[in-house]
């Protein structure tokens, strides 16, 4: 098996998707969110690129079933019921509901995974379970993190890491799948922090971007490593927990 991490959707080509087991992450927040909304029984998140096609899928959808969601430079667009912090999505506001979600670079990732044979949506609370679901639909790996307006994100890039460590755990010594220099640089990277994620995002850019929102809270939440052992796959627009 390989296992290749992007940093960014910069120079992704469509190709080198195709055949391949997909898994995008945004850590700050979108994937985070996705993650969570999902475990708290939202029946389905549907990725829309802009706030207008999340505003004309909604159209379509039977009223008081979703929820419009996401955000722009961080903040609630106006008109939608839900931003993008996962303090929100909580079972009492999502169960049983499909939520509409644009963001900046999340969802953007998501839909540019098309082209791969499945997408999964991973992130620090499910790094295990996805990383054993990407494992078991044996074919090559792409990792294909979201990064913040195509800078490198280290939180992106550690939850990458994650997800290496726990395809790798499932192989045999030196049976292991082979890494790009990315992923190998990820796997270390996630080693060396494994034990200090909420620092680690606190750190980055976006994350004291959020800080300086009154946002930090969310960086906690988005570094419980495997605390939402669920596996998001999407597929014809629409994001589940149904394989
Ligand atoms: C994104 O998709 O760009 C992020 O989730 C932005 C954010 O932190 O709200």
């Amino acid at each position: 098996m390989r296992i290749d991490v992007y940093p960014s959707l910069l120079g992704l080509e469509p190709t080198r998707l195709e055949g391949r087991t997909a898994i995008a992450i945004d850590v700050l927040r979108a994937t985070s969110v996705i993650v969570t909304a999902l475990a708290n029984g939202a029946e389905a998140v549907l990725p829309a690129l802009t706030p207008e096609e999340a505003r004309e899928v909604a159209a379509g959808l039977p009223p008081g079933r979703f929820l419009l969601a996401g955000e722009r430079e961080s903040r609630l667009i106006p008109g939608f019921d839900l931003a993008n912090s996962p303090r929100e999505y909580t079972a009492g506001r999502v169960a049983g509901r499909v939520i509409v979600l644009t963001t900046t670079n999340g969802t953007r990732a998501i839909r540019a995974c098309e082209p791969a044979s499945a997408v999964l949506v991973g992130s620090f609370l499910n790094a295990g379970a996805v990383a054993r679901a990407a494992a078991g639909e044996q074919k090559p790996v792409a990792i294909v993190c979201a990064a913040t307006r195509g800078e490198f994100d280290l939180g992106d890039v550690a939850a990458a890491g994650a997800i290496v460590a726990g395809i790798r755990r499932g192989f045999a010594p030196g049976a292991e799948p082979e890494l790009n220099d990315l992923a190998r640089a990820a796997h270390d990277l996630f080693d060396l922090h494994r034990k200090r994620l909420g620092e680690l995002l606190a750190g980055t850019r976006h994350g004291g971007g959020l800080e300086r929102l009154g946002l930090g809270g969310d960086l906690p939440r988005c570094a419980a490593l495997d605390s939402r052992p669920v596996v998001p796959w999407y597929r014809q627009g629409r994001i589940t927990l149904v394989p």
